[in-house]
């Protein structure tokens, strides 16, 4: 008996051990921030804004927005300047996306190129320490250089504004243990994005990070194999308690019956095929899209497998 329970301890503290070798040792994995600089261009800084309020939608979630409005509504005079995601919104801490304008105490204005291109892409705050991925990091890893760098172009000529919107991000523990397995170096340059509409729309898809309200997930928050765009998280905000829509080309619960002048009006008026308006659903910042990368998203979202997943209404209050 004794034996065995000794057994048992040993197995215990050897799976303890291995737990720490690889979260705490092996992670977070990260390099020196590149030695990158920015563009100073006009055209960079307009492509920059182009990916940043529209595509990678970085002013959407570093900005305040009016949660009372429907479509996701940055308050314009605060764009970039942060966003606090707090523990009562059912997040696993608090968690502060910080002010992306140049103020050099609040904001980014003091961080390399290379720090913010890191963070980006890798997933590494400025100290080393891994993101919450909230900050959707890996799919962001697919942006180019070329596409990344006027990112920040465009970032650093937005107006400086001090403001911090709340104290330092702090998740609770296991979470803030498992994110720190997550990052990884980009060392080889990605691609760009393939030029059919298709192709393109799916890599759009991925960079405003349609699934991440949009998957099906888990109780652990992750999205489940075989329900991609599937729907049914729910969300408690201001205005209510909304449900992200099914969205694969399922033709009775998802989008599958709607035609594609219905979808484009989606993403340009942000209202459902009945006229509802549509809330938390980020279409302020998606009808700035061209018209070409409108279609091509309505037709990546038709190549979604259909999942026949009922999602339950949205209440407004
Ligand atoms: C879906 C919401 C979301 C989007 C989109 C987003 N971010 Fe973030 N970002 C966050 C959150 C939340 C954090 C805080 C993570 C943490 O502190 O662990 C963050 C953290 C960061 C950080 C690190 C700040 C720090 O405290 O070290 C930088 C830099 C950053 N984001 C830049 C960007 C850029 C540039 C884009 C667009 C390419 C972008 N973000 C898009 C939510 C988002
Ligand atoms: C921040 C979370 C979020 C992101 C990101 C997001 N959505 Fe949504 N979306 C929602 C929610 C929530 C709803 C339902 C809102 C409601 O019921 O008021 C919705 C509704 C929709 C609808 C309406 C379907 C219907 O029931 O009529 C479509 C289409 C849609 N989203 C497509 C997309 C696409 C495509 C993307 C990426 C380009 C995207 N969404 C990104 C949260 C999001």
């Amino acid at each position: 008996m004794k034996k065995v329970l000794i057994g048992i301890g040993g197995l215990l503290a050897l799976a303890i051990l291995a737990l720490v070798v690889k979260f705490f040792v092996l992670s977070p994995v990260v390099r020196a921030a590149p030695d990158v600089h920015a563009p100073t261009s006009a055209e960079a800084i307009a492509r920059g804004k182009y990916l940043a309020d529209h595509v990678a939608q970085c002013t959407t979630c570093h900005s305040t927005v009016d949660e009372k409005v429907p479509g996701d509504v940055v308050v314009e005079a605060k764009r970039g300047a942060g966003r606090m995601y707090p523990k009562e919104a059912g997040f696993p801490g608090n968690i502060r996306a910080l002010n992306l304008t140049p103020d050099k105490e609040t904001g980014i204005g003091s961080w390399t190129d290379g720090e913010v291109l890191r963070a980006m892409r890798e997933g590494i705050g400025r100290d080393g320490r891994a993101l919450f991925p909230l900050m959707p990091y890996q799919n962001f890893a697919n942006l180019t250089d070329e596409d990344a760098l006027a990112i920040i172009a465009y970032l650093r000529s937005l107006p400086a504004i001090k403001n911090d919107p709340g104290p330092a991000t702090q998740i609770d523990f296991p979470v803030s243990m498992f994110i720190r397995a997550a990052p990884k170096p980009v060392e080889a340059p990605p691609p760009p994005p393939p030029a059919d509409p298709v192709g393109r729309g799916l890599w759009l898809i991925q960079m405003e990070s349609c699934g991440m309200c949009h998957d099906t997930m888990d109780s652990r928050h992750q999205p489940i194999e075989g329900k991609h765009l599937a729907g049914g998280q729910e969300f408690k905000i201001a205005a209510g308690t909304v449900y992200a829509s099914n969205i694969t080309s399922d033709k009775s619960t998802g989008i599958g019956a709607y035609t594609d002048e219905e979808l484009l009006k989606v993403l340009n008026e942000g209202v459902t095929k009945n006229g509802r308006p549509l809330y938390l659903m980020p279409w302020a910042a998606l009808k700035g899209l061209t018209d070409d990368d409108k279609r091509a998203i309505v037709a990546a979202l038709r190549t979604i497998p259909p999942v026949n997943n009922t999602v339950p209404a949205s209440a407004i209050r």
